[in-house]
């Protein structure tokens, strides 16, 4: 039975955009993590947005078979070249890493198995149980955990991304 997952996101504000788009950052956008666009700067903490039921009444992820389908045109936040999407029921992170391209990984803390206390920022994922850091590509960047995130598998056609967890 296909589902709505709960799903919590983050993007870039405006005025972040705005601020490097001044300072001619904008090349490293991607380098940086939503926190960074979407909080002052002394504020490390990136902004959680619940998402937003769209307009009509369908879902802009759903989950499936162990199939997670985004629609591009409406999943706001994971159209934009670092944001993400953390799909609780599928326990699985989605990020947009620039060019079209997208990185899943399970959500799952290899330290001791959290699966949905995460932030992502300067383009590190952070479990907030221990502290643990992952690069966007799941590699451990500071423990406790000492494994890597387990990858998923992403295609994109056309507009729609989809991720296969099993
Ligand atoms: Fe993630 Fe401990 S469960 S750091």
């Amino acid at each position: 039975m296909k589902t709505n997952p709960t799903i919590k996101s983050g993007h870039l504000s405006s005025e972040r955009r705005d601020f490097l788009r001044k300072s001619g950052s904008l090349a490293i956008m991607s380098m940086f993590g939503i926190g960074f666009f979407t909080s002052c700067a002394e504020d490390e903490e990136p902004r959680l947005d619940d998402s937003t039921p769209p307009a009509n009444g369908g879902s802009a992820i759903s989950f499936e078979n162990n199939i997670i389908t985004v629609d591009l045109d409406r999943a706001e936040a994971l159209d934009r070249t670092g944001g993400w999407t953390l799909v609780i029921e599928a326990r699985a992170l989605i990020v947009n890493v620039g060019g079209g391209n997208f990185n899943a990984l399970t959500s799952v803390c290899t330290h001791s198995g959290c699966d949905r206390n995460w932030s992502f920022n300067n383009d590190v994922f952070i479990c907030s149980c221990h502290g643990s850091r992952f690069a966007n590509d799941g590699a451990v960047l500071q423990g406790p955990a000492l494994t890597p995130l387990r990858s998923f598998p992403t295609n994109v056609d056309g507009r729609t991304l989809t991720v296969n967890v099993s």
